[in-house]
């Protein structure tokens, strides 16, 4: 496993991190023991940050994370663990809605409460990186929740402040970096969504902002396995994801970007993951990992060579804007 800086926050973090939105249970049936036994694999294959948040499986995700924790300590096995989670906002509209207050949304009462939730849920009496899980571009004004956050870094009950993009508008955490408000910033970035590479990464570099990179492989599809006849357990929340038309169109892109392989020694789900690291702003990416198999497959990308500038290259053509109608399917 390789390390990296977190951005300049004194903190080398290993290449691939922990996403474990998956363990919670939305992701389909997932029994707790494996769940276990893919922290642990990670973790002993040199894993040092984990991504979790409090609306993963309403704390199941965050439970389990600090039983392995707890479980190590106790074992003996020493090494810093870096544990990122998410505070939502408080009930209301997801995303938030631009007319929607921030200092109600995210009052100083909910988020004193809410890290007093999460810390509990994870066994610690401080957070290594609280995120908020989402944001409007209406708040950078007046962006109230950080200045909370901020007193709360002073208290020390959280060690670095951080903000998770809204799909919708990704850009919209530019301003905060640019503003010092957040420490890291964490971010849909993959052969398909291109576009924190326009500005976005550029200036958490400049910035020294830690950069957290989720969804690599779309949600699953980026290693290659689905075709147009997958079809996903109804509590699967990529059947939603993938609902209609989009698994079949997803997978003949993602059988494109297999083309752009073939002879490069690289199987789908390297290059998605090697594709991302090649970008210099990244610290971490963290892929979704259920089991010891995608412990062990995920980790290894770290110890392959970073991919050839070329082949890096070659696949920026597989960017897909998904988001706008203009282009047409
Ligand atoms: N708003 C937010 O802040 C937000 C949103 C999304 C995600 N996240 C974070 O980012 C993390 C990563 O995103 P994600 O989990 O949504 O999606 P992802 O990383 O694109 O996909 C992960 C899924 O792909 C499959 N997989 C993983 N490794 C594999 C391998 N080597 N070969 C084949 N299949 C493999 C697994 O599911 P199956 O085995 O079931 O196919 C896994 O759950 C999350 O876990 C979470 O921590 C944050």
């Amino acid at each position: 496993m390789r390390f990296r800086p977190f951005g300049k926050h004194g903190f080398n973090c290993s290449e691939i991190g922990f996403g474990a939105w998956a363990i919670s249970g939305s992701w389909g049936t997932q029994a707790d023991g494996d769940s276990l036994a893919a922290l642990n694999r990670a973790l002993d294959l040199g894993v040092n940050f984990i991504d979790t948040a409090a609306g993963y499986g309403n704390g199941r995700s965050e439970r389990l994370i600090g039983q392995v924790l707890r479980d190590r300590a106790a074992a003996g096995k020493s090494g810093k663990v870096f544990v990122a989670t998410k505070t939502p906002p408080a009930p209301g509209n997801w995303p938030p809605s631009p007319y929607d207050r921030a200092d109600e949304r995210y009052s100083e009462a909910y988020l004193r409460a809410n890290l007093t939730e999460r810390c509990a849920h994870l066994g610690v009496e401080r957070i290594d990186l609280l995120q908020l899980h989402t944001w409007t571009r209406a708040w950078n004004r007046q962006p109230t929740p950080f200045q909370v956050l901020r007193a709360l870094q002073r208290e020390g009950r959280i060690g670095l402040i951080g903000i998770s993009t809204p799909e919708h508008d990704q850009n919209s955490v530019i301003d905060l970096m640019r503003g010092g408000w957040v420490d890291s910033v964490q971010v849909i970035y993959n052969l398909f969504e291109q576009e924190p590479a326009a500005e976005l990464l550029d200036v958490a570099r400049e910035c020294g902002v830690g950069v957290i990179v989720r969804v690599a492989f779309d949600e699953g599809a980026l290693t290659g396995k689905f075709t147009a006849e997958t079809r996903f357990a109804p509590d699967d929340f990529r059947a939603k994801y993938f609902e209609g038309d989009r698994l079949a169109r997803t997978v003949a892109r993602t059988a494109a970007i297999a083309s752009d392989l073939a002879g490069t020694g690289y199987a789908l789900p390297s290059a998605a993951l090697q594709w991302v690291l090649a970008h210099p702003a990244v610290s971490v990416v963290i892929p979704g990992i259920r089991s010891i198999a995608q412990a062990e497959a995920n980790c290894g990308v770290s110890d392959l060579p970073p991919m050839p500038p070329a082949l890096v290259e070659k696949l920026r053509r597989h960017q897909w804007r998904r988001g706008l109608w203009y282009g047409g399917k």
